[in-house]
């Protein structure tokens, strides 16, 4: 499977070697880790001591089938939803019982599913919503017009009158504002055509290359191998697989995605990450 641009990845977990008369780099703080998180909705357990670790410049990809507990798992990180047990550390910090504003600041910004933009609202205001608990950088509505170039000339516009590509855009322009370090991206490929997944996905090199980390939710199985330098599947709320997507087979994602019993020794389950 060909994975073009994954060489604009940067791993700062597989760091060169150090320079002459240094001691050796150890691997890279973690950005994220989430360690054994639990979460219900009421008496639902959507999510079952859930554990993963994403470095600085990854494309951390959860990947399962409808109700698996992918976006109970990106809503909590972004603090909208209190886990029931479980922690989660930021770049060394526990923010774990953290605000959604705070969280923010700190550089966790999420593009919901569905996109969740103002309708009534333009293209620029939505964007201006995004940057109300903003991080300094270098993201602005201006930068986000150079990114996605049709937006500038519509950013009048509402946002209830654009297509839903384009409304996508909209809301990872919304996210980018805040300034993240980690960028949270749920379904973008829902309810988009092929073609307009493509061009939405195609922004992420330029995002890598800003300094971005990308966690993001994919119920194409495809998409999310071809984008990400890690997969990790959940099942009823269970991590069920996960690795580099060189490590695993088809048949090992498969049997992870829809939980069929066959032991094949693909991947890691149960592992550190
Ligand atoms: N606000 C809520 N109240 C009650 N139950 C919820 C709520 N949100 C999610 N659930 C339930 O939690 C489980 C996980 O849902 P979640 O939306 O996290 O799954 P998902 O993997 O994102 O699914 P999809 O692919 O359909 O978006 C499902 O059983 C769902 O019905
Ligand atoms: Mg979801």
């Amino acid at each position: 499977m060909t994975r073009p641009w994954l060489p604009w990845a940067r791993s700062a977990a597989r760091p060169g070697p150090a320079p002459a008369g240094q001691p050796p780099a150890g691997p890279a703080r973690p950005l994220l880790e989430v360690r054994d998180l639990t979460v219900h909705h009421g008496q639902l357990r959507a999510l079952t001591e859930v554990s993963l670790t994403v470095h600085p410049g990854e494309v951390y990809a959860i990947i399962g089938a409808n109700g698996a507990g992918k976006s109970t798992l990106l809503r909590t990180l972004a603090g909208l939803h209190a886990p029931t047990s479980g922690t989660v550390v930021f770049d060394g910090a526990d923010v774990t019982g953290l605000r959604p504003d705070r969280r923010v600041a700190a550089g966790i910004a999420m593009v919901p599913e569905g996109r969740r933009l103002f309708g009534s609202l333009t293209v620029e205001e939505n964007l201006l919503v995004g940057a109300a608990y903003a991080r300094p950088g270098p993201w602005s509505p201006e930068r986000v017009y150079e990114l996605f170039g049709w937006m500038r000339e519509r950013r009048g516009q509402r946002a209830a009158l654009l297509s839903g590509g384009e409304q996508q855009a909209v809301a990872i322009g919304r996210a980018l504002v805040a300034n993240p370090r980690l960028l949270l991206l749920d379904e973008l490929s829902l309810g988009l055509a092929p073609a307009v997944v493509r061009r939405i996905y195609g922004m992420l090199p330029d995002l890598l290359a800003a300094g971005l980390t990308v966690l993001l939710v994919e119920q194409d199985v495809s998409q999310a191998l071809r984008v990400a330098t890690h997969v990790h599947c959940l099942l009823e709320g269970r991590t069920t697989l996960r690795g580099a997507p060189g490590e695993l087979t088809a048949a090992a994602i498969e049997d992870a995605y829809f939980g069929l019993a066959r032991a094949n020794g693909q991947g890691t389950r149960g592992g550190p990450r």
